[in-house]
């Protein structure tokens, strides 16, 4: 079976830089080219779903010069790309919180949306100050809010009821997490809704990243069974 939600942790950038002697700054500019390829290979391979982890709400703790750095790039990448990705059928959304974003951020952030809301072909999903905790307990606040004013029984909260509350509202859960640049974790990406994704981790750098890869992680996934926490299909029949 073939992903529906592919989501990429796109690491390596710095490291990439620095093997060869440039600035981060480079990295993350190839990082954007690697993004380009991405978005065009996942349309091209009919992926319905790609999220991709641009910033996390712990990378403000970076170098002021290098959290403008990919604020620009966040800019140039809509301001470039922006028309291609509309006239290929691909709707973008946000995922993260928006409030500290600074305006021109957001207001570039909501016009993609805003133009691409009516597309039907691949979804390209942007976490941008995202953080898994934050944005669970964002949605916390938003149910405690609810239950304080009386539209919410808190005895009627689930987990799908709570998913309602969650950024990804309308984003079905990833059926795969890539991560690149060989680390084996999840740094607080969609902890919630990658509960049973399958998880591939790729030794080689995001600006290195490129169609092989991705085609080849969907070829691994096509070999994994998933039984959400159930039994094999086999282990059913006999
Ligand atoms: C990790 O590399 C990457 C990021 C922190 C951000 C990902 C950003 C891009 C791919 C480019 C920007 C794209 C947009 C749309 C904003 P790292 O810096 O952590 O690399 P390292 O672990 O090797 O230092």
């Amino acid at each position: 079976m073939k992903p529906a939600h592919i989501a990429i942790i796109m690491d390596g950038n710095g490291r990439w830089a620095k093997a060869r002697g440039l600035p981060r700054a480079a990295g993350h500019r190839a990082g954007v080219e690697a993004l380009r390829r991405t978005v065009r290979a996942a349309g091209d391979l009919g992926i319905e779903w790609l999220t991709v982890y641009a910033f996390s709400s712990e990378n403000w703790s970076r170098p002021k010069s290098e959290v403008s750095d990919l604020m620009g790039l966040l800019k140039l990448f809509i301001r470039r790309d922006l028309a291609e990705i509309h006239q290929a059928g691909v709707r973008v959304r946000m995922i993260g919180e928006r409030e500290s974003l600074a305006a021109d951020i957001r207001a570039l952030v909501e016009e993609a949306e805003a133009l691409t809301a009516q597309n039907t072909g691949m979804n390209l999903v942007i976490a941008f100050n995202y953080g898994a905790r934050d944005e669970i307990a964002r949605a916390a606040k938003e149910l405690a809010k609810a239950a304080a004013a009386g539209t919410l029984d808190p005895a009627e909260i689930t987990p799908e009821s709570f998913g309602r509350f969650l950024d990804t509202r309308l984003i079905p859960d990833p059926d795969l997490i890539i991560r690149t640049s060989g680390e084996l974790r999840l740094s607080n990406f969609l902890l919630w809704q990658g509960a049973y994704s399958e998880l591939i981790f790729l030794p080689c750098y995001w600006p290195d990243f490129g169609s092989a890869d991705l085609a080849g992680a969907i070829e691994s996934f096509a070999g994994r069974e998933r039984r959400y926490g159930g039994l094999a299909a086999r282990e059913v029949a006999s």
